[in-house]
């Protein structure tokens, strides 16, 4: 059996409250050692605060995310920073820029961001980067940023590698690697340090093959470690085993 850690889930949603039990239940099952759940606003960084107090294996993260930016206000930036000092906080977010919906200004969302990363090095924590058609700008702010965190559902593809890695930041890796038409993911996966890669499900979204279309799950983070053990060809033990120490050592978790 696999040891897995899905470094980007969002079990708190509402997706997940008919049957939330049985979906974490069958994790376990599948090997899941480790969920980190995001937060994408106050009131799913509360939730996921509250999801990992009740279960050991389970963290969270607080951050409002880029489509929300305009609501980031003193008032909940404050409330971020009452939330993070429980202890199952691990990292700020996500939060990040997203110029493909654009569902808040884009100068907006650049001061949510650069708000957020202040908060995350002030705590000391790690920071969880949502990057969707805006890695030059992204980019450009994390470059000044001191801290060190993940470019979660890595899209920037191969030419922005080796500008992410020497940053520090780590590669989040979600279902889309096993799409047909992913083959600049897949050449990231092949190129990238195995120390910097961490597994995701971006559940309830990006389901992998052979799931694509429907809802996510933890337990099918398997199957983003498998693809990577393909392309890199090695065994699927030793992707689950790396990534989940990453994520063990980039959350601080023991
Ligand atoms: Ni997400």
């Amino acid at each position: 059996m696999l040891t897995l850690f899905d470094s980007h889930a969002h079990l708190q949603f509402a997706q997940y409250d008919e049957d939330r039990q049985a979906v974490i239940a069958r994790s376990r099952d599948w090997g899941v050692i480790g969920i980190l759940n995001v937060g994408a606003d106050l009131e799913s960084s509360r939730a996921a605060v509250a999801l990992a107090a009740r279960y050991e294996f389970m963290f969270a993260s607080v951050g409002v995310h880029p489509h929300d930016a305009d609501k980031l206000s003193s008032d909940v930036l404050a409330e971020l920073r009452a939330l993070a000092a429980d202890s199952g906080v691990v990292a700020i977010g996500e939060i990040g820029l997203d110029y493909y919906r654009d569902l808040a200004p884009r100068d907006a969302q650049r001061r949510a961001f650069e708000r957020q990363l202040a908060l995350a090095v002030d705590l000391g924590l790690p920071a969880i980067v949502h990057s969707r058609d805006a890695h030059r700008d992204a980019l450009t702010i994390l470059d000044e940023w001191p801290g060190t965190g993940v470019l979660h559902s890595y899209s920037a593809g191969p030419d922005a590698l080796t500008e992410v890695l020497d940053m520090g930041f780590s590669i989040g890796i979600s279902g889309p690697v096993t799409y047909p038409r992913a083959d600049e993911l897949r050449r990231v996966v092949e190129c990238a340090p195995i120390d910097r890669l961490l597994v995701e499900t971006d559940c309830p979204y990006l389901a992998p093959v052979p799931y694509r279309g429907r809802r996510n799950e933890p337990a099918y983070v398997r199957y983003v470690v498998e693809m990577i053990a393909d392309v890199r060809g090695i065994p699927a033990e030793e992707v689950a085993e790396a990534t989940a120490a990453n994520a063990r050592r980039l959350f601080g978790i023991r």
